[in-house]
Protein backbone atom coordinates (compact mmCIF):
# COMPACT_ATOMS: atom_id res chain seq x y z
CA UNK A 1 0.00 0.00 0.00
CA UNK A 2 0.92 3.44 -0.88
CA UNK A 3 1.47 6.21 1.76
CA UNK A 4 -1.73 8.17 0.09
CA UNK A 5 -4.18 5.19 1.29
CA UNK A 6 -3.21 5.87 4.57
CA UNK A 7 -5.10 9.34 4.65
CA UNK A 8 -8.56 9.02 5.24
CA UNK A 9 -11.33 10.87 4.25
CA UNK A 10 -12.13 12.25 7.43
CA UNK A 11 -10.61 15.51 9.32
CA UNK A 12 -10.20 17.47 12.39
CA UNK A 13 -11.02 21.06 11.90
CA UNK A 14 -9.31 23.67 13.54
CA UNK A 15 -10.10 27.45 14.24
CA UNK A 16 -7.62 30.06 14.66
CA UNK A 17 -9.72 33.32 14.76
CA UNK A 18 -12.24 33.26 12.21
CA UNK A 19 -10.35 31.09 9.95
CA UNK A 20 -11.40 27.25 9.75
CA UNK A 21 -8.98 24.60 8.41
CA UNK A 22 -9.50 21.22 7.87
CA UNK A 23 -6.69 18.59 8.46
CA UNK A 24 -6.92 15.10 7.06
CA UNK A 25 -6.84 12.45 9.04
CA UNK A 26 -4.56 9.72 8.99
CA UNK A 27 -4.56 6.02 10.38
CA UNK A 28 -1.71 3.65 10.33
CA UNK A 29 -1.80 -0.37 9.62
CA UNK A 30 -1.85 -0.63 13.71
CA UNK A 31 -4.35 1.94 13.90
CA UNK A 32 -2.20 4.66 14.94
CA UNK A 33 -4.01 8.18 14.66
CA UNK A 34 -2.53 11.12 13.12
CA UNK A 35 -3.16 14.70 12.01
CA UNK A 36 -1.75 15.82 8.59
CA UNK A 37 -0.43 19.64 9.15
CA UNK A 38 2.17 19.66 6.16
CA UNK A 39 0.34 22.43 4.76
CA UNK A 40 -0.78 24.23 7.83
CA UNK A 41 2.10 27.02 7.34
CA UNK A 42 1.04 27.60 3.99
CA UNK A 43 -2.91 27.94 4.83
CA UNK A 44 -2.66 29.97 7.96
CA UNK A 45 1.06 31.09 8.48
CA UNK A 46 1.21 29.15 11.67
CA UNK A 47 3.83 26.37 13.08
CA UNK A 48 3.11 23.80 15.27
CA UNK A 49 5.19 23.56 18.18
CA UNK A 50 6.41 20.43 19.80
CA UNK A 51 10.13 20.42 21.56
CA UNK A 52 11.59 17.03 21.35
CA UNK A 53 8.98 16.27 19.55
CA UNK A 54 6.66 14.25 22.20
CA UNK A 55 3.91 14.45 20.08
CA UNK A 56 5.31 14.45 16.34
CA UNK A 57 5.39 11.49 13.87
CA UNK A 58 8.50 12.51 11.46
CA UNK A 59 7.87 10.04 9.04
CA UNK A 60 5.55 7.03 7.89
CA UNK A 61 7.48 3.63 8.00
CA UNK A 62 7.05 -0.18 7.53
CA UNK A 63 9.92 -1.32 9.98
CA UNK A 64 8.94 -0.94 13.50
CA UNK A 65 6.11 -1.44 15.11
CA UNK A 66 5.48 -0.46 19.04
CA UNK A 67 2.43 0.11 21.31
CA UNK A 68 3.24 1.85 24.57
CA UNK A 69 0.51 0.96 26.45
CA UNK A 70 0.45 -2.63 26.11
CA UNK A 71 4.44 -3.11 25.75
CA UNK A 72 4.83 -4.58 22.15
CA UNK A 73 7.43 -4.56 19.62
CA UNK A 74 7.34 -5.87 16.23
CA UNK A 75 9.50 -5.95 13.84
CA UNK A 76 8.37 -5.99 9.76
CA UNK A 77 4.99 -7.27 11.97
CA UNK A 78 7.06 -10.31 13.33
CA UNK A 79 6.42 -9.97 17.18
CA UNK A 80 10.07 -9.93 19.05
CA UNK A 81 9.17 -12.81 21.12
CA UNK A 82 9.16 -15.01 18.13
CA UNK A 83 12.59 -13.68 16.46
CA UNK A 84 14.19 -14.72 19.98
CA UNK A 85 13.07 -18.41 19.34
CA UNK A 86 14.52 -17.97 15.91
CA UNK A 87 17.40 -17.28 17.67
CA UNK A 88 19.31 -15.56 14.75
CA UNK A 89 20.81 -12.18 14.94
CA UNK A 90 21.86 -12.46 11.17
CA UNK A 91 18.13 -13.19 9.94
CA UNK A 92 16.86 -10.40 12.08
CA UNK A 93 19.30 -8.04 10.31
CA UNK A 94 18.67 -9.16 7.20
CA UNK A 95 14.19 -8.61 8.29
CA UNK A 96 14.82 -5.07 9.09
CA UNK A 97 17.14 -4.17 5.95
CA UNK A 98 15.02 -6.30 3.28
CA UNK A 99 11.85 -6.16 4.93
CA UNK A 100 11.29 -10.40 4.82
CA UNK A 101 12.75 -12.71 6.32
CA UNK A 102 15.43 -14.67 4.28
CA UNK A 103 15.16 -18.05 2.76
CA UNK A 104 17.56 -20.53 3.37
CA UNK A 105 19.25 -19.55 0.29
CA UNK A 106 19.26 -16.10 0.86
CA UNK A 107 20.79 -16.29 4.33
CA UNK A 108 23.00 -18.37 3.06
CA UNK A 109 24.30 -15.31 0.43
CA UNK A 110 23.79 -12.68 3.38
CA UNK A 111 26.26 -14.70 5.44
CA UNK A 112 28.71 -14.92 3.28
CA UNK A 113 28.07 -11.27 2.52
CA UNK A 114 28.86 -10.42 5.77
CA UNK A 115 32.21 -13.03 5.83
CA UNK A 116 33.63 -11.61 2.72
CA UNK A 117 33.19 -7.96 4.33
CA UNK A 118 34.40 -8.52 7.80
CA UNK A 119 37.81 -7.01 7.05
CA UNK A 120 38.83 -3.83 8.29
CA UNK A 121 40.79 -2.08 5.44
CA UNK A 122 44.40 -2.69 6.48
CA UNK A 123 45.25 1.16 6.23
CA UNK A 124 42.83 1.94 8.82
CA UNK A 125 44.00 -0.62 11.52
CA UNK A 126 46.51 1.87 12.06
CA UNK A 127 44.27 4.38 13.14
CA UNK A 128 43.84 2.40 16.75
CA UNK A 129 47.04 3.07 17.24
CA UNK A 130 46.80 6.75 17.69
CA UNK A 131 43.77 7.20 19.73
CA UNK A 132 45.02 7.69 23.89
CA UNK A 133 44.59 4.58 26.02
CA UNK A 134 41.83 5.72 27.72
CA UNK A 135 39.59 6.77 24.94
CA UNK A 136 36.00 5.69 25.26
CA UNK A 137 35.31 2.74 22.62
CA UNK A 138 32.41 4.83 21.78
CA UNK A 139 34.20 7.78 20.69
CA UNK A 140 36.79 5.50 18.49
CA UNK A 141 33.47 3.69 16.97
CA UNK A 142 32.19 6.53 15.88
CA UNK A 143 35.66 8.27 14.10
CA UNK A 144 36.23 5.21 12.75
CA UNK A 145 32.91 4.42 11.02
CA UNK A 146 33.06 7.85 9.58
CA UNK A 147 36.92 7.27 8.11
CA UNK A 148 34.92 4.19 6.26
CA UNK A 149 33.52 7.24 3.81
CA UNK A 150 37.29 8.08 2.64
CA UNK A 151 37.96 4.33 1.95
CA UNK A 152 34.82 3.18 0.17
CA UNK A 153 33.31 6.32 -1.67
CA UNK A 154 31.68 4.43 -4.09
CA UNK A 155 28.05 3.92 -2.05
CA UNK A 156 25.09 4.96 -4.82
CA UNK A 157 22.97 6.80 -2.83
CA UNK A 158 19.87 7.14 -5.03
CA UNK A 159 19.05 3.96 -6.88
CA UNK A 160 19.92 1.86 -3.61
CA UNK A 161 21.94 -0.02 -6.25
CA UNK A 162 23.81 -3.62 -5.02
CA UNK A 163 26.40 -1.37 -3.48
CA UNK A 164 23.84 -0.34 -0.92
CA UNK A 165 24.06 -4.34 -0.20
CA UNK A 166 27.63 -4.74 0.16
CA UNK A 167 27.95 -1.46 2.58
CA UNK A 168 24.90 -2.98 4.86
CA UNK A 169 27.12 -5.83 5.18
CA UNK A 170 30.41 -4.30 5.55
CA UNK A 171 28.80 -2.06 8.19
CA UNK A 172 26.89 -4.63 9.97
CA UNK A 173 30.61 -7.04 9.67
CA UNK A 174 33.43 -4.33 10.00
CA UNK A 175 31.63 -2.85 12.97
CA UNK A 176 31.85 -5.84 14.36
CA UNK A 177 35.61 -6.49 13.92
CA UNK A 178 36.29 -2.60 15.04
CA UNK A 179 34.54 -2.99 18.15
CA UNK A 180 36.89 -6.31 19.02
CA UNK A 181 40.01 -4.54 18.00
CA UNK A 182 39.43 -1.37 19.64
CA UNK A 183 38.89 -3.63 23.26
CA UNK A 184 42.37 -5.12 21.89
CA UNK A 185 43.83 -2.15 21.73
CA UNK A 186 42.57 -0.89 25.13
CA UNK A 187 44.29 -4.30 26.59
CA UNK A 188 47.33 -4.32 24.66
CA UNK A 189 46.71 -7.76 23.43
CA UNK A 190 46.94 -8.54 19.51
CA UNK A 191 44.01 -8.50 17.41
CA UNK A 192 42.53 -11.38 16.68
CA UNK A 193 40.78 -11.98 12.71
CA UNK A 194 37.00 -12.67 11.63
CA UNK A 195 36.74 -16.57 10.56
CA UNK A 196 35.23 -17.88 7.92
CA UNK A 197 33.73 -20.91 10.07
CA UNK A 198 32.71 -19.11 12.53
CA UNK A 199 28.80 -17.43 12.84
CA UNK A 200 28.67 -13.78 12.99
CA UNK A 201 28.12 -13.53 17.06
CA UNK A 202 30.37 -16.52 17.74
CA UNK A 203 33.38 -14.54 15.70
CA UNK A 204 32.62 -11.57 17.74
CA UNK A 205 33.25 -13.44 20.65
CA UNK A 206 35.85 -15.15 19.70
CA UNK A 207 37.55 -11.39 18.39
CA UNK A 208 37.24 -10.25 21.64
CA UNK A 209 38.36 -13.40 23.53
CA UNK A 210 40.89 -15.23 21.66
CA UNK A 211 44.93 -15.16 22.40
CA UNK A 212 47.48 -17.11 21.37
CA UNK A 213 48.20 -18.10 24.29
CA UNK A 214 44.89 -18.70 25.63
CA UNK A 215 42.68 -19.62 23.05
CA UNK A 216 39.18 -18.85 24.12
CA UNK A 217 36.30 -21.82 24.17
CA UNK A 218 33.00 -20.92 22.45
CA UNK A 219 30.22 -21.51 24.66
CA UNK A 220 26.93 -22.24 22.58
CA UNK A 221 25.19 -20.86 25.67
CA UNK A 222 27.22 -17.26 25.43
CA UNK A 223 26.24 -17.35 21.49
CA UNK A 224 22.74 -17.97 22.33
CA UNK A 225 22.74 -14.94 24.81
CA UNK A 226 24.22 -12.64 22.43
CA UNK A 227 22.53 -13.53 19.86
CA UNK A 228 18.99 -12.83 21.80
CA UNK A 229 20.71 -9.48 23.42
CA UNK A 230 21.38 -8.00 19.54
CA UNK A 231 18.22 -9.17 18.32
CA UNK A 232 16.29 -7.25 21.01
CA UNK A 233 18.41 -3.99 20.59
CA UNK A 234 18.41 -4.55 16.61
CA UNK A 235 15.41 -1.69 16.17
CA UNK A 236 13.25 0.97 17.85
CA UNK A 237 11.40 2.85 15.62
CA UNK A 238 11.58 6.42 15.72
CA UNK A 239 14.51 6.83 19.06
CA UNK A 240 17.07 9.82 19.23
CA UNK A 241 19.91 7.50 17.43
CA UNK A 242 17.43 6.70 14.29
CA UNK A 243 15.76 10.17 14.15
CA UNK A 244 19.61 11.49 13.53
CA UNK A 245 20.33 9.00 11.19
CA UNK A 246 17.15 9.88 9.44
CA UNK A 247 17.70 13.68 9.51
CA UNK A 248 21.76 13.80 8.70
CA UNK A 249 21.24 10.74 5.98
CA UNK A 250 17.97 13.43 4.34
CA UNK A 251 20.74 15.31 3.60
CA UNK A 252 22.24 12.93 1.30
CA UNK A 253 25.38 12.45 3.41
CA UNK A 254 26.81 9.31 2.92
CA UNK A 255 26.10 5.76 4.60
CA UNK A 256 29.04 6.30 6.83
CA UNK A 257 29.18 9.80 7.61
CA UNK A 258 25.12 9.03 8.63
CA UNK A 259 25.63 6.37 10.87
CA UNK A 260 28.76 7.91 12.53
CA UNK A 261 26.17 10.59 13.72
CA UNK A 262 24.24 7.21 15.03
CA UNK A 263 26.70 6.29 17.26
CA UNK A 264 27.64 9.78 18.63
CA UNK A 265 23.88 10.07 19.65
CA UNK A 266 23.51 6.66 21.11
CA UNK A 267 26.44 7.33 23.23
CA UNK A 268 24.37 9.57 25.89
CA UNK A 269 23.92 8.47 28.78
CA UNK A 270 19.51 9.20 28.44
CA UNK A 271 19.78 6.95 25.23
CA UNK A 272 22.38 3.58 24.81
CA UNK A 273 24.84 4.92 27.28
CA UNK A 274 22.26 3.88 29.78
CA UNK A 275 23.59 0.51 30.00
CA UNK A 276 26.89 1.72 31.30
CA UNK A 277 25.23 4.02 34.04
CA UNK A 278 23.00 1.07 35.33
CA UNK A 279 25.84 -0.94 36.31
CA UNK A 280 27.68 1.92 37.69
CA UNK A 281 24.54 2.83 39.65
CA UNK A 282 23.48 -0.68 40.55
CA UNK A 283 27.34 -0.91 41.71
CA UNK A 284 27.16 1.89 43.83
CA UNK A 285 24.27 0.72 45.30
CA UNK A 286 25.73 -2.23 46.01
CA UNK A 287 28.79 -0.83 47.93
CA UNK A 288 26.42 1.74 49.78
CA UNK A 289 24.19 -1.05 51.34
CA UNK A 290 20.95 1.24 50.86
CA UNK A 291 18.83 1.14 47.93
CA UNK A 292 16.26 3.11 49.67
CA UNK A 293 18.19 6.21 49.09
CA UNK A 294 18.70 5.38 45.54
CA UNK A 295 15.17 5.64 44.77
CA UNK A 296 14.80 8.52 47.41
CA UNK A 297 17.73 10.29 45.41
CA UNK A 298 16.08 9.43 41.72
CA UNK A 299 12.79 11.20 43.05
CA UNK A 300 14.36 14.78 44.58
CA UNK A 301 13.43 17.38 41.81
CA UNK A 302 16.50 19.13 43.47
CA UNK A 303 19.00 16.10 42.44
CA UNK A 304 19.41 15.90 38.76
CA UNK A 305 19.89 11.64 39.14
CA UNK A 306 17.52 9.14 37.90
CA UNK A 307 17.24 5.69 38.33
CA UNK A 308 19.02 4.77 35.29
CA UNK A 309 17.55 1.70 33.19
CA UNK A 310 13.83 3.11 34.35
CA UNK A 311 11.42 4.93 32.25
CA UNK A 312 10.82 4.99 28.65
CA UNK A 313 9.43 7.94 26.08
CA UNK A 314 7.07 5.37 24.45
CA UNK A 315 6.46 2.46 26.87
CA UNK A 316 4.28 3.29 29.97
CA UNK A 317 4.24 -0.57 30.65
CA UNK A 318 6.75 -2.91 31.19
CA UNK A 319 9.43 -2.99 27.97
CA UNK A 320 8.96 -6.05 26.70
CA UNK A 321 12.53 -6.41 25.91
CA UNK A 322 13.34 -5.98 29.44
CA UNK A 323 11.00 -8.98 30.26
CA UNK A 324 12.67 -11.27 27.94
CA UNK A 325 16.35 -9.87 29.29
CA UNK A 326 15.34 -10.32 32.68
CA UNK A 327 14.28 -13.86 32.43
CA UNK A 328 17.03 -14.40 30.07
CA UNK A 329 20.13 -13.50 32.02
CA UNK A 330 18.71 -15.46 35.12
CA UNK A 331 18.51 -18.27 32.81
CA UNK A 332 22.22 -17.83 31.20
CA UNK A 333 23.65 -16.93 35.04
CA UNK A 334 22.24 -20.35 36.41
CA UNK A 335 23.80 -21.97 32.87
CA UNK A 336 26.92 -20.75 33.46
CA UNK A 337 26.74 -21.02 37.42
CA UNK A 338 27.81 -16.95 37.74
CA UNK A 339 26.74 -15.44 40.85
CA UNK A 340 26.51 -11.65 40.44
CA UNK A 341 26.00 -9.87 43.95
CA UNK A 342 24.32 -6.50 41.11
CA UNK A 343 21.57 -8.99 40.00
CA UNK A 344 19.62 -9.08 43.42
CA UNK A 345 20.69 -5.52 43.97
CA UNK A 346 18.86 -5.00 40.85
CA UNK A 347 15.78 -7.36 41.55
CA UNK A 348 15.93 -5.49 44.97
CA UNK A 349 15.56 -2.25 43.31
CA UNK A 350 13.26 -3.09 40.97
CA UNK A 351 11.11 -4.17 43.43
CA UNK A 352 11.22 -0.86 45.11
CA UNK A 353 10.51 1.17 42.76
CA UNK A 354 7.54 -0.63 41.33
CA UNK A 355 6.23 -0.92 44.83
CA UNK A 356 6.56 3.43 44.66
CA UNK A 357 3.81 5.75 44.09
CA UNK A 358 6.37 8.31 42.47
CA UNK A 359 7.17 5.34 39.53
CA UNK A 360 3.54 4.19 39.30
CA UNK A 361 1.84 7.51 39.04
CA UNK A 362 4.84 8.28 36.45
CA UNK A 363 4.33 4.65 34.66
CA UNK A 364 8.52 4.16 34.91
CA UNK A 365 9.50 0.60 34.40
CA UNK A 366 12.51 -1.32 33.67
CA UNK A 367 13.55 -0.60 30.14
CA UNK A 368 15.86 -2.62 27.92
CA UNK A 369 19.09 -0.97 29.48
CA UNK A 370 18.46 -2.62 33.07
CA UNK A 371 19.16 -6.23 33.10
CA UNK A 372 21.24 -6.28 29.70
CA UNK A 373 24.64 -4.88 31.50
CA UNK A 374 24.78 -7.55 34.14
CA UNK A 375 24.71 -10.20 31.35
CA UNK A 376 27.76 -8.49 29.60
CA UNK A 377 29.17 -8.69 32.50
CA UNK A 378 28.54 -12.19 32.62
CA UNK A 379 30.30 -12.66 29.01
CA UNK A 380 33.51 -10.75 30.28
CA UNK A 381 32.62 -8.05 28.40
CA UNK A 382 33.80 -4.67 30.45
CA UNK A 383 31.39 -1.84 31.22
CA UNK A 384 33.30 1.06 28.68
CA UNK A 385 31.93 -1.19 25.58
CA UNK A 386 28.42 -1.92 26.96
CA UNK A 387 27.12 0.81 24.80
CA UNK A 388 29.10 -0.22 21.73
CA UNK A 389 27.04 -3.65 21.81
CA UNK A 390 24.33 -1.37 22.16
CA UNK A 391 25.21 0.06 18.71
CA UNK A 392 26.87 -3.30 17.07
CA UNK A 393 22.97 -4.49 17.34
CA UNK A 394 21.16 -0.81 16.42
CA UNK A 395 23.37 -1.18 12.66
CA UNK A 396 20.47 -3.27 10.75
CA UNK A 397 17.86 -1.03 12.11
CA UNK A 398 19.82 2.24 11.11
CA UNK A 399 20.55 1.19 7.99
CA UNK A 400 16.96 0.08 7.12
CA UNK A 401 15.93 3.36 8.36
CA UNK A 402 18.38 4.93 6.02
CA UNK A 403 17.29 3.18 3.51
CA UNK A 404 13.52 3.38 3.75
CA UNK A 405 14.39 7.44 3.98
CA UNK A 406 16.29 7.54 1.08
CA UNK A 407 14.01 4.79 -1.09
CA UNK A 408 10.99 7.30 -0.31
CA UNK A 409 12.54 10.85 -1.60
CA UNK A 410 12.04 12.45 1.84
CA UNK A 411 12.80 16.13 1.67
CA UNK A 412 15.77 17.25 3.71
CA UNK A 413 14.97 17.26 7.85
CA UNK A 414 14.17 21.16 8.45
CA UNK A 415 11.77 21.71 11.37
CA UNK A 416 10.82 25.99 11.81
CA UNK A 417 11.17 27.46 15.01
CA UNK A 418 8.94 30.14 17.01
CA UNK A 419 12.30 32.41 17.76
CA UNK A 420 12.17 34.95 21.00
CA UNK A 421 15.17 36.69 20.87
CA UNK A 422 16.03 40.49 20.44
CA UNK A 423 14.88 42.17 17.86
CA UNK A 424 15.88 45.53 16.49
CA UNK A 425 13.28 47.72 18.49
CA UNK A 426 14.13 45.58 22.16
CA UNK A 427 17.72 44.87 22.38
CA UNK A 428 17.03 43.03 25.38
N1 LIG B 1 14.18 8.15 37.44
C1 LIG B 1 13.45 9.08 38.11
N2 LIG B 1 12.51 9.84 37.53
C2 LIG B 1 12.27 9.66 36.22
C3 LIG B 1 12.99 8.72 35.46
C4 LIG B 1 13.97 7.94 36.12
N3 LIG B 1 14.67 7.04 35.45
N4 LIG B 1 12.56 8.75 34.18
C5 LIG B 1 11.61 9.69 34.12
N5 LIG B 1 11.42 10.25 35.35
C6 LIG B 1 10.42 11.25 35.73
C7 LIG B 1 10.81 12.65 35.26
O1 LIG B 1 11.56 13.32 36.24
C8 LIG B 1 9.47 13.26 35.01
O2 LIG B 1 8.92 13.61 36.27
P1 LIG B 1 7.94 14.90 36.39
O3 LIG B 1 6.73 14.57 35.55
O4 LIG B 1 7.64 15.02 37.85
O5 LIG B 1 8.71 16.08 35.84
C9 LIG B 1 8.62 12.10 34.48
O6 LIG B 1 9.22 10.91 35.04
C10 LIG B 1 8.61 11.99 32.96
O7 LIG B 1 9.97 11.90 32.53
P2 LIG B 1 10.53 12.64 31.22
O8 LIG B 1 11.97 12.96 31.43
O9 LIG B 1 9.62 13.75 30.83
O10 LIG B 1 10.36 11.47 30.17
P3 LIG B 1 11.09 11.39 28.78
O11 LIG B 1 10.19 10.61 27.92
O12 LIG B 1 11.52 12.73 28.31
O13 LIG B 1 12.43 10.57 29.11
C11 LIG B 1 13.97 8.82 29.47
C12 LIG B 1 12.61 9.21 28.87
C13 LIG B 1 14.27 7.38 29.04
C14 LIG B 1 15.08 9.72 28.89
C15 LIG B 1 13.91 8.92 31.01
O14 LIG B 1 12.93 8.03 31.51
C16 LIG B 1 15.26 8.67 31.67
O15 LIG B 1 16.06 9.59 31.80
N6 LIG B 1 15.54 7.39 32.10
C17 LIG B 1 16.84 7.06 32.65
C18 LIG B 1 17.84 6.86 31.53
C19 LIG B 1 17.61 5.56 30.78
O16 LIG B 1 17.39 4.50 31.37
N7 LIG B 1 17.69 5.63 29.43
C20 LIG B 1 17.51 4.46 28.58
C21 LIG B 1 16.27 4.57 27.75
S1 LIG B 1 15.82 3.02 26.96
C22 LIG B 1 17.05 2.74 25.81
C23 LIG B 1 17.20 3.78 24.77
O17 LIG B 1 16.23 4.28 24.21
O18 LIG B 1 18.34 4.10 24.47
Amino acid sequence: MDVKDFITDKYAVLTIGDQQVKLPIVIGSEGEKGIDISNLRRDTGCVTIDPSFVNTAACYSRITFIDGEQGILRYRGIPIEELVNVGSFVRTAYLLVHGVLPDDEQNRKFSKLLNRHSMLHEDMRHFFDRFPSGAHPMHILSTMINAMAAFYPNVDLLSLSEDIDISSARLISTVRTMAAFAYKKSIGEPKVYPRQDLSFCANFLNMMFDSPVAPYDIKPEAVKILNILFILHADHEQNCSTTTVRTVGSAQVNLYATISAGVSALSGPLHGGANQAVIEMLTEIANDGNPKKFVERAKDKNNPSRLMGFGHRVYKTYDPRASIIREECRKFLDAMRYNDPLLDTARELEELALNDDYFISRHLYPNVDFYSGIIYRALGIPENMFTVMFALARLPGWIAHWKEMIGSNTKITRPRQIYIGKTPDNKQ
